[in-house]
């Protein structure tokens, strides 16, 4: 594509940084004439070209500093490519490198079939956004579309076609790493991040420059690994399959995402990149998927450890006969397939069919018409300031207040003199969270040049660290109580670092590491009010903390833009609006601990002993799901539906006014929950159905309707046949609540 061509659909595109209207799902197209290509091009490929589309393998390699191992490592990926041996690439970054690797394929290679370049966005490419766990607390999806707009526009820029995002696992278990990936617990608000994320990655045209195929992961139910250590054994009920793990993957589906990924664990035995019931009964036969399904890391071959197949050849064969179309990063599929084809173990048309898929998302992508990129966007739109203002608005979104005793916050004027102190306070590093792609520390607002920039000169803020963030390392303690006494407030900046969260990175205890809840004791003790700020990339269990500490606020991993967002919330620039996408418990020893759980014969009871509860600590979460404070109040008053009585196929109508009843405009999430008191498997004790933000300024009542059809209440039944049984149900917003009834 010609320069002014990219320039101008980039324009466009930035335009449709607002969220894209799709009246429906875009879907891979049928278009007779792509398919006539794509028949033309399955006839003349050989199989070992077929099973070249069919890989994917790493591709920065070649872009390293040593000249003389980069020329070698150059020739052999350029040989492989050219050959045809390779479809995909990831981690390759940069027009000019990616562009010299697209011209080996398509010029040079026999068909001229484009490579894929994939690459793991997961918030952001290199303006970074708030962790998607963040991104989830603002439960505002229009904004999480516009944050994945600019993700993609900045990764084409630099040569990227496809995100391996979004991951879209439900978890309960915030001891898994990755729990910092997703969207929390729920998969309502699960699935409405995940459509949001998609629609964001794709755009209106999935041909435009600035547009990345979407992936969604990890395929499936690699959020619920026994224990919350990453990658192990899944172990679920069918139901919990359906009605928890499975709904925002079809969310995605049904937004017309290109691609699946399939995931590491298994599932009730089967590993998810060996399951043919996940990968083709559900995906494509009931749910009409017709992308890929590209395999994580070498899960393809890891299903030997599993115990699920013999060895490459076998692994290879399950793997790509269950639904796998492309292998990741292992090589079973290129080197075993063809002697498996040639002995009659294997069908060609299963290949064939797996490149067919391959193939219509790299036309439906446009590669074949352009697989270039311009390197002269990149310079015009990475990190540019309206991507900065977009990411320091979704930060302070994200921003969850849980505690505001005696009305601590915002920072009063009357403040002339701030500590700030912790080992978070002034990092570079940490606030860019997990997978925060080519983000650079170096461009990261800390929450100390934050706070400095916006008290200004009246305000004398001074920092000390304290204590190492995971270490044993406290002396700079005493300087820390020298410094808070000698201040009029104390903002204390702790949590976790950047490390302590994502793949591999589970913890077996969620609380502030290393020294951090001395920290927190000791400053509390020099009686100065006191502020926490807590950086984190899951829940923590902070019972001490929540308790006593006056003001807490949570911020994730916020970003790029950090400091900026944060001060924004705590001088009251900006009135905090993010709710908990996940329950925080008050010990790691009470995970799982969620909303929509069940009641159990024996409810927990204060006086009983013999109900479900512990002896040493309460049953209830420290904080629930869909908690949040807001320096205003909201009352909820007049809920109505209508109407009372309705069939399986019906839709209800929740009406509620809320009231912003303080002194300052602010946004309320209005959350809609349900409780089927009766069903032929027992249903959770309230689970999320509807929820809307809505802005009220001061004094104001809005109106919010909700709109909750009778077949989204449904669940999987013992014969795991979906249904929607009638019978009597309550339902709660806000703390008012009512009843309705299906009827038969
Ligand atoms: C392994 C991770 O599980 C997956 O999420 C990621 O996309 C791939 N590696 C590629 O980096």
């Amino acid at each position: 594509m010609a320069l002014a061509a990219i320039l101008a659909a980039l324009a466009v595109a930035q335009l449709a940084v607002a969220p894209a209207a799709f009246a429906e799902a875009p879907r891979f197209s049928r278009e007779p004439a792509v398919e006539q290509r794509i028949d033309a091009l399955i006839q003349a490929m050989t199989l070992e070209e077929k099973l070249g589309q069919l890989t994917q393998q790493w591709g920065s390699e070649a872009q390293d500093v040593n000249p003389v191992v980069t020329q070698t490592k150059r020739d052999d990926l350029l040989g492989l490519i050219r050959a045809g041996k390779v479809g995909s690439l990831l981690g390759a970054h940069g027009a000019e490198y990616t562009n010299m690797l697209q011209k080996a394929a398509f010029e040079e290679s026999r068909h001229k079939i484009p490579i894929i370049l994939g690459n793991d966005v997961i918030h952001g490419y290199r303006t970074i956004f708030p962790i998607p766990l963040g991104g989830a607390a603002t439960w505002d999806p229009q904004l999480i579309e516009q944050e994945s707009r600019v993700a993609a526009i900045e990764a084409a820029a630099c040569g990227t076609h496809w995100t391996f995002a979004p991951m879209v696992d439900i978890c309960r278990d915030p001891r898994w790493g990755r729990v910092a990936e997703g969207a929390g617990e729920d998969p309502v608000l699960g699935a409405a991040m995940a459509v949001a994320r998609v629609r964001g990655f794709q755009g209106r045209d999935l041909k435009a420059a600035d547009s990345v195929v979407a992936c969604a992961k990890h395929y499936v139910a690699y959020g619920a690994p026994e224990g919350g250590r990453d990658y192990n054994t899944v172990d679920i009920s069918m139901q919990t399959l359906h009605d928890v793990h499975l709904p925002p993957f079809q969310a995605a589906v049904r937004a017309g995402v290109g691609t699946l990924m399939s995931s590491f664990n298994e599932i009730n035995g089967v590993p998810g990149s060996g399951s043919r019931y996940t990968l083709t009964t559900v995906l494509r036969e009931r749910w009409g998927f017709d992308g890929f399904v590209v395999s994580d890391w070498s899960s393809v071959t890891e299903m030997i450890a599993h115990g699920y197949a013999a060895d490459q050849a076998d692994a290879g064969l399950k793997s790509l006969t269950a639904g796998v179309d492309m292998e990741m990063s292992s090589f079973s599929y290129r080197d075993q397939l063809p002697a498996l084809v040639q002995a009659g173990k294997l069908d060609e048309k299963v290949v064939d069919e797996a490149l067919r898929r391959v193939l219509r998302v790299k036309f439906a992508a446009g590669l074949f018409d352009d697989p270039y990129t311009d390197p002269a966007i990149a310079e015009k739109v990475v990190l540019c300031a309206e991507h900065r203002k977009l990411a320091r608005e979704v930060a302070r979104s994200s921003l969850v207040l849980l505690r505001n005793e005696g009305g601590v916050l915002p920072i009063s004027p009357e403040i002339k003199s701030i500590a700030v102190i912790g080992p978070l306070a002034d990092s570079k590093r940490d606030p860019l969270g997990t997978w925060a792609a080519v983000g650079k520390a170096d461009e990261v607002v800390t929450v100390l040049e934050g706070i400095r920039a916006r008290a200004g000169d009246g305000v004398t803020v001074r920092h000390v660290a304290a204590c190492d963030v995971r270490g044993s390392d406290a002396t700079g303690i005493p300087e820390a109580i020298t410094v808070a006494y000698d201040s009029d407030m104390i903002v204390l900046v702790l949590g976790e670092s950047e490390d302590m969260s994502g793949e591999g990175h589970s913890r077996s205890v969620i609380e502030l590491p290393g020294q951090q809840a001395d920290l927190a004791r000791v400053m509390q003790a020099t009686g100065k009010p006191v502020v926490a700020v807590l950086l984190a990339g899951r829940p923590l269990a902070i019972p001490w903390v929540a308790e006593n500490i006056p003001g807490v606020l949570f911020a994730w991993h916020p970003g790029v833009e950090c400091g900026n967002a944060i001060a924004d919330v705590l001088f009251g620039d900006f009135n905090p609006c993010g709710k908990l996408p996940i329950t925080f418990p008050r010990a790691t020893g009470q995970i799982p601990t969620y909303m929509a759980h069940k009641n159990t014969g024996r409810p927990p009871l204060e006086k009983e002993r013999y109900t479900s509860k512990y002896i040493d600590v309460s049953w209830t979460p420290q904080f629930p799901f869909g908690y949040g404070l807001s320096y205003t109040s909201f009352a909820y008053r007049n809920l109505s539906v209508s109407p009372r009585e309705l069939k399986a196929d019906g839709t209800l109508t929740v009406t509620v006014e809320v009231a912003n009843t303080g002194a300052r405009a602010g946004a309320e999430v209005v959350q809609c929950y349900v409780r089927d008191l009766v069903g032929s498997v027992t249903r959770p004790v309230r689970q999320l159905v509807a929820f809307e933000k809505v802005q009220i300024a001061p004094g104001e009542t809005k109106t919010v309707t909700l709109s909750i059809s009778a077949q989204s209440l449904g669940f999987h039944n013992w014969d795991m046949k979906y249904v929607v049984e009638p019978g009597e149900f309550k339902f709660w917003v806000g703390d008012q609540e009512g009843t309705f009834e299906i009827s038969e």
